[in-house]
């Protein structure tokens, strides 16, 4: 693993409270997360609707943080650019959406943002041999994604070990982000299996103090033995 690999924390704006999304967004500004994480749902791809351009440029104007925009939608290509115009800092796609997976790379990267592709819990990292070189960030989602506050799938671990050592041989700056049931508990294990981008939503907005919550998921990400 690349030795000046460090540990993001991407609180999931799904769990904050979007009369008060001003307040939310100024909470992870003073934070020490890094990135903001943003789900953009379609009711098509997953069993949920949740916000679309108007709500993301919102949250451009007051972010201080890069917008790492997660795209549950089905043809995401036809919205690459206006995402990008949107505020988005780094558009993940899924493999299941994208038929023509090394064209939708091309075109994130030519909108001039990074480029990362979601893989759901059923998907095997194999599938990536061929394109992980041209990728920026891949996500394992560690629940079916759809709805923040579900309970994280162990299988996971093995996903992201496997990838990760993929990944050494072929591309070893690759970010590994996990997305869906992340909290202290599963913290350690996941960077020591090679996680660098820790989404969290639920266990960051319902714990009593969130900046607190991200600054204590934080030094457990970066203090665990990688096994890598
Ligand atoms: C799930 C979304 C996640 C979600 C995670 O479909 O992609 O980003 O907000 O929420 P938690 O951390 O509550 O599982
Ligand atoms: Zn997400």
């Amino acid at each position: 693993m690349n030795k000046h690999m460090n540990h993001l924390i991407a609180p999931s704006v799904l769990s904050a409270d979007f009369a008060n999304l001003q307040r939310d967004v100024e909470m992870i500004n003073s934070s020490e997360a890094d990135w903001f994480h943003v789900d953009v749902m379609d009711g098509v791809f997953v069993p949920n609707i949740s916000f679309g351009f108007p709500v993301v440029e919102a949250i451009k104007k007051h972010a201080a943080k890069p917008l790492d925009v997660h795209l549950m939608i089905v043809n995401p290509d036809q919205y690459i650019e206006r995402f990008v115009a949107a505020g988005a800092n780094s558009i993940t796609v899924h493999y299941e959406a994208c038929t023509h997976l090394n064209k939708t790379i091309q075109a994130i990267h030519n909108a001039g943002v990074r480029a990362s592709v979601a893989l759901n819990p059923h998907t095997p990292v194999e599938l990536l041999t061929d394109i992980i070189v041209e990728l920026d960030m891949v996500l394992i989602m560690s629940v079916n994604p759809g709805f923040g506050g579900q309970t994280f799938i162990k299988n996971t671990l093995s996903k992201v070990s496997r990838l990760r050592a993929m990944a050494q041989i072929s591309n070893p700056d690759l970010l590994i982000e996990v997305d869906g049931g992340v909290a202290l508990h599963n913290t350690a294990a996941l960077s020591s299996a090679g996680v660098n981008v820790f989404v969290a939503g639920n266990s960051i907005f319902a714990a009593e103090s969130p900046a607190q919550m991200i600054s204590a998921m934080k030094n457990l990400a970066s203090s665990a033995i990688q096994s890598i």
